[in-house]
């Protein structure tokens, strides 16, 4: 998008001076910038000193009969192609998430249709707090994108998580949000989260897959204009907006789901941690406690990938590979072996990589031996450089597998 309009909203929080470098590098990224005030935000950082640095007035009072002659909250609105709240405080992160319009940019958050990124920075206590953790993920399920606050040092004396990312890393993540939608016209079915396979009526085998990264596929997917249907074994997150979410548990279900979209889809990211076995037979009842040793059998699941990686046609398969030694090595095996297009190889014993966390450190293997390391980066962007592969890969077809 070529000099994207963005509603920055500045809210009060010691992080304020911070936004300031974050509009002279959006204004210097060719963006045009409108920066919207809260009053307890014009407390630590003047409103001339955004004005200088975007180049156009600053919205600071909603019943300023002046402001709202020459900035308008509904021309805000309208005009934005995004608004990114930063920093967002407590405050406000409670405001949006009970749909409150008390002040100019809660009510330019209300009115808006363009896409919303709200920048979290506070006390680690805060921040931790059950309610404002609810908030969060409320604005999440909302459809609005909230980056993750860094951790280190606090302006409040406290070391933990709270800070407001670097300006350079917001800016990164809203060129993210500003990519066009590159991938209109493909359908695209993903897979996350765990399968359970049951032993009983109260108990299953499952893994620690959260579905955070099979998520934030669908997310990136349909945000650039896919079709995306996911499909998810059991999680605690909610169903992305936009996305047909079919529900799953166990691996054969999951089979079931997959393949009853597969004819009309143009490409599949497996990132689901299916159950390679499930025990022979459940019991009807819960199992009773005795003092013998207890003895499963377990059978193999059917092999999705592998499936779709023997039948696909027109359609891109990428597959994910969880490991915890000699990555490479497994990862390529598992691509050859399921006939996949891209294999996202996933070291899971290294920190902030793997199962339930925010970030992802992961290689991508190509059919023809190329191999990229990506460094740790939040799951949403893993999930971003997969779409872009995808679009690079449909545009060499000779580089495809069997
Ligand atoms: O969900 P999160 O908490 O965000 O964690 C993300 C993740 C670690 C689960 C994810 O990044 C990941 O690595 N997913 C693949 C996990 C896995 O099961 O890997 P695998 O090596 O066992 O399987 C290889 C591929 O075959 C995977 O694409 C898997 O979906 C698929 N598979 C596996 C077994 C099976 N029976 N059928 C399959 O389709």
């Amino acid at each position: 998008m070529e000099n994207p309009n963005v509603v920055l909203g500045v809210t009060g929080g010691i992080a304020c001076y911070k936004a300031l470098e974050l509009v002279r590098l959006l204004v210097q990224d060719s963006c045009a910038v409108r920066v919207v005030m809260t009053r307890e935000a014009t407390e630590f950082v003047r409103p001339l000193s955004f004005q200088t640095l975007s180049g156009a007035p600053v919205g600071t009072d909603l019943f300023s009969l002046t402001q709202e002659s020459e900035i308008g909250h509904i021309n805000l609105a309208d005009g934005a192609d995004l608004l990114v709240i930063a920093p967002a405080t407590a405050n406000v992160v409670a405001k949006l998430a009970a749909g409150m319009a008390d002040d100019l940019l809660t009510t330019v958050a209300l009115a808006t249709q363009a896409p919303l990124l709200v920048v979290p920075s506070m006390n680690v206590h805060m921040l931790a707090h059950p309610m404002v953790q609810a908030n969060l993920v409320k604005l999440r399920s909302a459809g609005y994108h909230v980056m993750e606050a860094d951790a280190g040092y606090l302006a409040c004396g406290y070391e933990g998580k709270g800070r407001l990312p670097e300006p350079p890393a917001i800016v990164e993540e809203i060129r993210r949000l500003l990519r066009p939608g590159d991938l209109t016209g493909e359908h695209i079915v993903v897979t996350a989260g765990p399968s359970r396979e049951p032993l009983d009526p109260v108990r299953f085998i499952s893994n620690r897959s959260s579905g955070k990264m099979g998520y934030a596929l669908a997310r990136a997917a349909v945000r650039r204009g896919a079709r995306v249907t996911l499909v998810s074994g059991p999680t605690a997150l909610a169903a992305p907006e936009g996305v047909k979410t079919v529900p799953v548990v166990t691996a054969e279900e999951m089979r079931g789901a997959v393949l009853a979209e597969f004819d009309a889809a143009t490409a599949v990211f497996m990132a689901a941690a299916v159950a390679d076995y499930r025990p022979r037979s459940a019991s009807g009842n819960k199992m009773k406690r005795s003092e013998d040793n207890l003895r499963l059998e377990f059978i193999p699941n059917p092999d999705i990938a592998a499936e779709l990686g023997a039948r696909k046609r027109h359609q891109v398969v990428v597959g994910f590979a969880a490991e915890t030694e000699s990555l490479l090595e497994n990862a390529r095996k598992k691509l050859h072996r399921k006939n996949l297009d891209l294999l996202v190889a996933n070291d899971v014993t290294q920190e902030g990589s793997g199962f339930d966390v925010d970030t992802n450190a992961v290689t991508l293997l190509d059919r023809d031996g190329t191999v990229t390391p990506l460094p740790t980066m939040s799951k949403d962007t893993v999930a971003d450089r997969i779409c872009d592969w995808f679009l690079r890969y449909k545009k060499h077809p000779h580089r495809r597998g069997a």
